[in-house]
């Protein structure tokens, strides 16, 4: 039976486990969720979605894409969350999300992953990182065997006090976040107008223009990708960033995240 993973990542983290869950099963399409809100999502038998934690909840774009799934009840539905500190009340959320569309969670799993919020202290340096990173591998691969048995739950990490203050805050992060939106990202001299920020930008909110640096407008997701992936790191959040780490998971190439190569 085909299962569709509908997968949104800035530093590839999440989409590393959506391509470990396509390798691990049999028939997979992996389907960008930027992508796939560009035109009809069709329904499918088995369906996933694997996607970070934003501040305890669903990015914004992952709650759009929700409101748009076809309401046909799949056999089998899991979410796959991966987050750098708590996923706090993302399952609960995600779950009501898709009751109002009149789906079923069938199973929700989480795998603790390195953190990318610059503003939460970004990154950790590289030891640390592949301590984290060979860690998640063990969850990812427990994962693959419960999605291969269709196993029903809530497997993702759980914790009380994240959880209770998960729902307020979500609601008010989501509104502080949109309200940002992209205005506090700017290039600095260190930009060599590659446009790779321009390119891996899910939601094309980043434009460059012939020998000018690169310019945010106001559809920001948030998901860093600019910031992480610029070769120079030129790409600031702020005026605390220039000396951040920039991270991006090790066996996710930046082409796997250029949704829009034209
Ligand atoms: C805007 C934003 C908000 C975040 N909020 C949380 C959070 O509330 N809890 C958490 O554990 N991690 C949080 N993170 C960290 C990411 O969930 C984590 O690093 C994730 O694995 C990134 O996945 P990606 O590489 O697929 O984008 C946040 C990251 C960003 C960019």
């Amino acid at each position: 039976m085909k299962t569709v993973i509908y997968w949104f990542s800035g530093t590839g983290n999440s989409f590393h486990v959506a391509r470990a869950i396509q390798e691990g099963l049999d028939d997979v399409e992996l389907i960008s969720v930027a992508q796939a809100l560009d035109g009809d999502i069709e329904p499918s038998q088995r369906t996933g979605l694997v996607f970070p934690v934003y501040a305890w909840g669903p990015p914004a774009i992952v709650a759009r894409f929700i409101e748009n799934l076809p309401s046909d009840t799949p056999d089998y539905l899991f979410t796959v969350v991966t987050y750098g500190g708590a996923p706090g009340s993302t399952m609960s959320i995600t779950r009501r999300m898709l009751k109002r569309r009149g789906l079923v969670l069938n199973a929700g799993f989480s795998v603790k992953m390195v953190e990318n919020y610059p503003p939460m202290g970004g990154a950790p340096e590289e030891k640390k990182q592949r301590k984290i990173n060979d860690a998640a591998e063990t969850e990812i691969a427990q994962i693959i065997t419960l999605i291969r048995e269709d196993a029903s739950g809530n497997f993702a990490q759980k914790n009380l006090f994240f959880s209770l203050i998960g729902c307020l805050a979500y609601r008010f992060f989501r509104m502080a976040l949109s309200r940002q939106s992209g205005s506090k990202f700017y290039a600095d001299d260190k930009c060599s107008f590659c446009g790779i920020c321009a390119r891996v930008c899910p939601v094309q909110n980043v434009t460059l223009l012939d020998g000018k640096k690169p310019t945010w407008s106001n559809r920001c997701e948030q998901c860093f990708a600019c910031f992480h992936w610029c070769p120079e790191k030129a790409v600031q959040y702020g005026r605390k960033t220039v000396d951040m780490i920039r991270y991006h998971h090790p066996e996710t190439l930046l082409n796997d995240l250029m949704i829009r190569q034209e």
